[in-house]
Parts: structure tokens; sequence; C-alpha cells
């Protein structure tokens, strides 16, 4: 059956830079157009907020000259050799910056494609004062392949976009094309951390997980770990539990 989503048609489908260039992915998000807060608004257009926005956080996400997620820390009081933590797709940030907050020994790397989420984190992260937290406006994959290898100590995705329909779920970031793009940034026994609350997309995560070479899950094939205590409670997580539904997290250390 021929699909009419704009979504199929996507013409900012990327090539995935690995050893197969003809293959195509398509994004893993739609970028929403959603009301701007004042906050969110006021942090996007003071320099003050600058130390955090890596590339200012308007515009088109161009990820150009960002190679190094360690460097952005070398004038901070953690130093670049922190432990790193990058974290894709945090949404409106107040789980991301409660992270940040407790665990201000390690550096925090947050990425998204939506403005008044970027906005409203820097603003949140400037409101604690925070020194070990960057933010940059993009796409993770994208990022991802410009990295170094064995870059990052951990790298948690949670609740990513479900995309429920079968035909697109090639936009699931948890795939086996995309995963070689994450673990090849991630460090020799550095986590990928992951959660939802959508059951088909929890158990399509596991399998593909449990089979991707070069990783273990903490829990052991085919099992979820229990929410651990460092992971606060996000806003799309509050969402789906007061609708009813279940949460599976997923820890796979990189052999
Ligand atoms: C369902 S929301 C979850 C937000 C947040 N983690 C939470 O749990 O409340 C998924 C977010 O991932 C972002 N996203 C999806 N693919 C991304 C990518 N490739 N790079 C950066 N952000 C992405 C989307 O813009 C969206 O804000």
């Amino acid at each position: 059956m021929s699909s009419h989503s704009p979504l199929d048609n996507d013409p900012t489908a990327q090539d995935v830079n690995d050893d197969a260039p003809y293959k195509r992915i398509v994004n893993t998000f739609m970028k929403r157009r959603t009301h701007m807060n004042k906050k969110a608004e006021h942090a996007l257009n003071h320099p003050e907020f600058a130390r955090y926005l890596v590339n200012n956080g308007t515009g088109d996400g161009d990820l150009s000259g960002i190679t190094d997620l360690r460097a952005l820390f070398a004038d901070t009081p953690n130093g670049s050799d922190a432990p790193l933590t990058l974290e894709i797709g945090f949404g409106l940030g107040d789980s991301f910056i409660e992270m940040a907050q407790a665990e201000p020994a390690r550096n925090f790397v947050g990425i998204e494609v939506h403005e008044p989420g970027i906005g409203k984190c820097a603003y949140m992260a400037d409101q604690h004062g925070l020194t070990n937290v960057k933010i940059i406006n993009g796409d993770a994959i994208k990022l991802l392949q410009q990295l170094p290898e064995n870059h990052i100590d951990r790298i948690q995705l949670y609740f990513p976009d479900p995309w429920q329909k079968k035909r697109h779920h090639k936009r699931r970031f948890v795939s086996p094309e995309r995963m070689k793009i994450v673990t090849r940034a991630l460090k020799s026994g550095g986590w990928f951390h992951t959660a939802t609350d959508w059951e088909h997309y929890a158990f399509w995560m596991v399998e593909v997980l449990d089979d991707f070479e070069g990783l273990s899950n903490h829990a052991g094939r085919g099992n979820f770990t229990p929410r651990p205590d460092f992971r606060p409670m996000t806003k799309f997580e509050k969402r789906g539990i007061e609708r009813g539904h279940g949460v599976w997290d997923l820890i796979y250390t990189k052999d």
C-alpha cells in the first residue's frame, strides 16, 4: 500500500556514513511547531546563555565544527576529562537538568531539535548556575557520526518517539543501523541507557539491542532493568503513566 504521509518522502533523509554508503535512513524526528514560552525565548536571544548553547540553539541545527564534546568543557571546573554523558532528545530538559544537578562532577551534553525545549533547558541550566551542561541544536545521528570513536561514557535516550505506525518503524531511533553509529562513539565499558512507555517499542528495542554484537544487557538477555534511582521521571514518562502505560528501561554496556 502506498503511503500518503509527508514523513515517507522526507527530503532531509540522509545517507548513513558507514560501509554501505548507498543505504539511506530517514530522520528519527519530526520538528514540531509549538509555542515558545517567554523564558525559552529569552534564553535563545540573550548572550549570557551562550555559554550553554553550543550552536546558538536556533537556526537549522548546523553541527559543522562540533567534532569533540569533551573539548566543550575545557574551560569549566570539571575540565574535559570528566565522565561524559550525552542525552539524545531531552525534550523540555527538566529531567536532563535534574541529572546534571545531581552529578556535578560529570559533564552533560544534551542534543535536541525542538527549539522551545532548547531554550527552556538553557534557561534552567542558568537558573541553577550549572557549569557541567552544554546544549546542542541538531540531529544526534549526524552529531554522533562526526565525533571520535570511544568518546562518550554514557549515552541516554529517554522516551524516544515511538513511531507507532508500521510504515514509520524505520524512524525509530533504536535500529541496527543507528546503534552502529551510537556504539562507535561510546567508550568501551560505556553505557547506552534507554526507556520507553510504548510496549511494542520496548520489545522491539530489547530484540535489536540483545542481538547487537558488542553490547551486553545489564539485566540479562530478554530482560528489562527497573528504573534506576539516578533517572528522574521525564515529562513524557509522566504523561504515559497517566494514560496507563507501563515503563521499560534497558541498560547496555559496550564490550
Ligand atoms: C517523545 S520526546 C521525549 C522527550 C524527553 N526525553 C522526555 O522523556 O520527556 C522525544 C524527543 O526526541 C527528540 N529527537 C528525536 N530524534 C532526535 C534526533 N535524531 N536528534 C535530536 N533529538 C531528537 C524529539 O525532538 C523529541 O523532543
